[in-house]
C-alpha cells in the first residue's frame, strides 16, 4: 500500500468515491459491466465507484471526456472495440487512443447475437438473407452510432450478405433494445451482456452468435458461420483505463484490485450467465491492454478505410 500527498497530510488512496464512465446509455451492456464490476471494486478499494454515462457519437465523447480529465485517480473509463476503431472512424477526434490515456487492463470478452424483432418475417438467418434481397435498403437495423459494436457488427454482417440496411443510430444499445421490443426497428446486432435475458423471454427473434464457435451459454444457438456467412467472427473486449498521467501507483492499485475483482464470484457468476468471458490474468494487465489497442487500430484502420465507413 502507498500514500498520495494531499497537501497537508499523507491520506491513503481513495480517499473518496471513484468515477467510472461509461461511453453509452444506461442499462445497456457496457453499463451493465460497469455496475457489476463497479460494485466489487467498491468493496476491494473500499470506496463507491460511481458509475457515470456520457454519451454520444459512438463512445468518442467519452472518450475525449476522459482524455481531458483530471489525472488525480478518481476518474476512469470502461471502453470496448471503439476505443481502437475511432481513429479510422473519425477524422477529427479530440483524443488519441495511444497517447491520451494510462491503461488500467482487460476485463472481458463478450460475444454478440444478430436479433430482430419479434414480428419480423424471417426466421432464421438463411430467410432473413432471401428477404434482404427483396427488401434491402426497407430493413431498418438499430445501431449505437459508429464507434459503436452494434455498428461494427452491422457493418461486417451487411458486407457479408451483400446488402444495404437502413441503419437507426441511438446512444447505446438499451434505447435501441426497447426499440426493437416496442417493433419500431427491424434488427439488431449487440452483446450477450445485453441479449441474454431477452433470447431466454423469447421477447426477439434470435438469428444467431456471432463468433465462430458457439458459446457454452447458447449451445443450441448456431453461429453465423455456420449458418453460411463464412468466416463471420467477431466479439467485444473490454478494457478500462484512465487519463494521461494519473499516477503509476493509482494505476497499479486500481489495476490489482481489477484483478481481485475478477476473481471475485459474484463477478464471474453473473458474467458467465450473461454469455462472457473473463479475459486471462496475462491479459488483465496495463501493458498487454495497450499491446492489444495498437494491434487492434492497425487491424481495423484499413478494414475501415476500404469500406469507406469513416464519417467525418
Ligand atoms: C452499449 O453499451 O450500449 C453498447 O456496447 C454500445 C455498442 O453497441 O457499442
Amino acid at each position: 500500500l502507498f500514500a498520495m500527498s494531499t497537501g497537508a497530510a499523507h491520506a491513503e488512496y481513495p480517499e473518496h468515491p471513484i468515477t467510472l464512465v461509461v461511453p453509452f446509455a444506461a442499462g445497456g451492456p457496457t453499463d451493465v459491466v460497469a455496475r457489476s464490476l463497479g460494485a466489487e471494486l467498491g468493496k476491494i478499494l473500499k470506496q463507491p465507484i460511481v458509475v457515470e454515462n456520457k454519451t454520444g457519437a459512438g463512445g468518442t465523447v467519452a472518450a475525449a471526456y476522459i482524455a481531458n480529465s483530471k489525472p488525480d485517480g478518481y476518474t476512469f473509463f470502461l471502453h470496448h472495440n471503439g476505443m481502437a476503431t475511432a481513429p479510422a472512424l473519425y477524422k477529427n477526434l479530440k483524443f488519441d487512443p495511444l497517447n491520451s490515456f494510462e491503461y488500467v487492463g482487460e476485463v472481458i470478452d463478450v460475444p454478440m447475437t444478430l436479433l430482430a424483432r419479434a414480428d419480423f418475417p424471417p426466421n432464421n438467418l438463411q430467410e432473413l438473407i432471401e428477404y434482404t434481397k427483396e427488401k434491402g435498403e426497407d430493413i431498418n437495423l438499430a445501431n449505437a452510432g459508429p464507434g459503436a459494436v452494434s455498428q461494427l457488427c452491422g457493418s461486417l454482417l451487411q458486407q457479408a450478405i451483400g446488402t444495404k440496411f437502413t441503419t437507426i443510430p441511438f446512444q447505446g444499445t438499451a434505447p435501441a433494445m426497447t426499440a426493437l421490443l416496442g417493433k419500431q426497428v427491424d434488427l439488431l446486432c449487440d452483446q450477450t451482456t445485453q441479449t441474454i435475458p431477452h433470447i431466454d423471454a423469447k421477447t426477439v427473434k434470435f438469428y444467431g452468435v456471432t463468433t465462430k464457435d458457439r458459446i457454452s451459454k447458447l449451445p443450441d444457438a448456431p453461429t453465423l458461420d455456420e449458418q453460411g456467412l463464412k468466416d463471420f467472427d467477431f466479439k467485444v473486449w473490454h478494457g478500462i483505463y484512465a487519463p494521461k498521467g494519473t499516477p503509476e501507483p493509482v494505476i497499479a492499485k486500481f489495476n490489482g484490485a481489477l484483478k481481485e475483482a475478477l476473481k471475485s464470484d459474484a463477478f464471474k457468476t453473473k458474467m458467465a450467465d450473461l454469455g462472457a468471458e473473463i479475459v486471462s490474468e496475462e491479459r488483465q494487465s496495463s501493458e498487454s491492454l495497450k499491446k492489444w489497442v495498437d494491434s487492434e487500430i492497425k487491424k481495423w484502420g484499413p478494414i475501415l478505410q476500404a469500406e469507406g465507413m469513416n464519417v467525418n
